[in-house]
C-alpha cells in the first residue's frame, strides 16, 4: 500500500518574530511535520538557525519535527539536534565523505534517518545506505534558499528513487523540498514521493489550512 502524503511546512518562510505563533498556526491548519532547515553558511550560501531554536519551540507543538541540516561538517552537531528535539535527522550526501557514519549515528540516537541529495547528484548516492535510510529527502531546487522556482529534471530522479526503494522492501518516505505548489505537487507526487515539504506557498499563504488542504492529492 503506498504511503500516505504527508505535508511538512518549512518554518525557514514563516515569520521569523513570531517562530511560536507560526509553528502553532500551521500545526492547527493541519500539518503532519514541522520542516526545520538548519543553514551554516558554508554547505550553503545562507544562515538560518540552531538547535536553541528547535528546543525553544519543541514544547509548544505536537507534530514531528523534520530536520534538515545543510551544515558541513555535520556530524559534531547531530547530537545536539537530537537532544534539542529532532525527530527525524535528514543530513546532506554531499556533505562529507563518511555519509554511513552519519546514518549511523542518527539511528544510535533513536531518530529516524534522512538523506538529502542536491539537484545535481544522482539517485545512486543513496543506492549504499539504503538499509540505514528512512526518508530520502530530494532536493528539487538548490538549497539555501526559499521561494525559488521547482527544478524540473528532479521529476525523473524521483522516479528512478521510487523504484530503488520499493525494490529494498523497506518503507522510505521520499521528500520533495523546494518550489511546492498546489500546480507542481501533482507531478512531483505522481512521480513517487510521498511527503511535501513546503515554505512558500504554505507561509505566504492568506491562511495556511486551505494551503496545505490543497497540496494534498483529491481523494
Ligand atoms: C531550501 C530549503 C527548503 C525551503 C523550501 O534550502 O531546504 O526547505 O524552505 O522553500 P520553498 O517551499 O519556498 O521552495
Ligand atoms: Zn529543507
Amino acid at each position: 500500500m503506498p504511503n500516505r502524503v504527508l505535508i511538512a511546512p518549512s518554518l525557514l518562510a514563516a515569520d521569523f518574530g513570531r517562530l511560536r505563533e507560526e509553528a502553532i498556526a500551521v500545526e492547527q491548519a493541519g500539518a503532519d511535520w514541522l520542516h526545520l532547515d538548519v543553514m551554516d553558511g558554508h554547505f550553503v550560501p545562507n544562515l538560518s538557525f540552531g538547535p536553541a531554536v528547535l528546543k525553544a519551540l519543541r514544547p509548544h507543538v505536537k507534530m514531528a519535527f523534520d530536520v534538515h541540516l545543510m551544515i558541513a561538517p555535520v556530524d559534531p552537531y547531530i547530537a545536539a539536534f537530537a537532544e534539542a528535539g529532532a525527530d527525524h535527522i535528514s543530513v546532506h550526501a554531499e556533505a562529507g565523505p563518511h555519509l554511513h557514519r552519519s546514518l549511523q549515528l542518527i539511528r544510535s540516537l533513536g531518530k529516524s534517518a534522512g538523506v538529502a541529495i542536491n539537484p545535481a547528484t544522482p539517485p545512486e548516492a543513496v543506492g549504499q545506505v539504503l538499509d540505514l535510510v528512512d526518508i530520502i529527502l530530494v532536493m528539487t531546487v538548490n538549497p539555501g534558499f526559499g521561494g525559488q522556482a521547482f527544478i524540473e529534471s528532479t521529476l525523473p530522479k524521483i522516479r528512478v528513487l521510487r523504484q530503488m526503494t520499493d525494490a529494498s522492501g523497506r518503507k522510505i518516505r521520499i521528500n520533495a523540498d523546494g518550489g511546492v505548489t498546489a500546480e507542481t505537487a501533482p507531478r512531483i507526487l505522481a512521480a513517487g514521493c510521498d511527503t511535501l515539504v513546503a515554505g512558500t506557498s504554505v507561509f505566504g499563504a492568506p491562511q495556511y489550512g486551505p494551503a496545505i488542504a490543497t497540496l494534498r492529492p483529491a481523494v
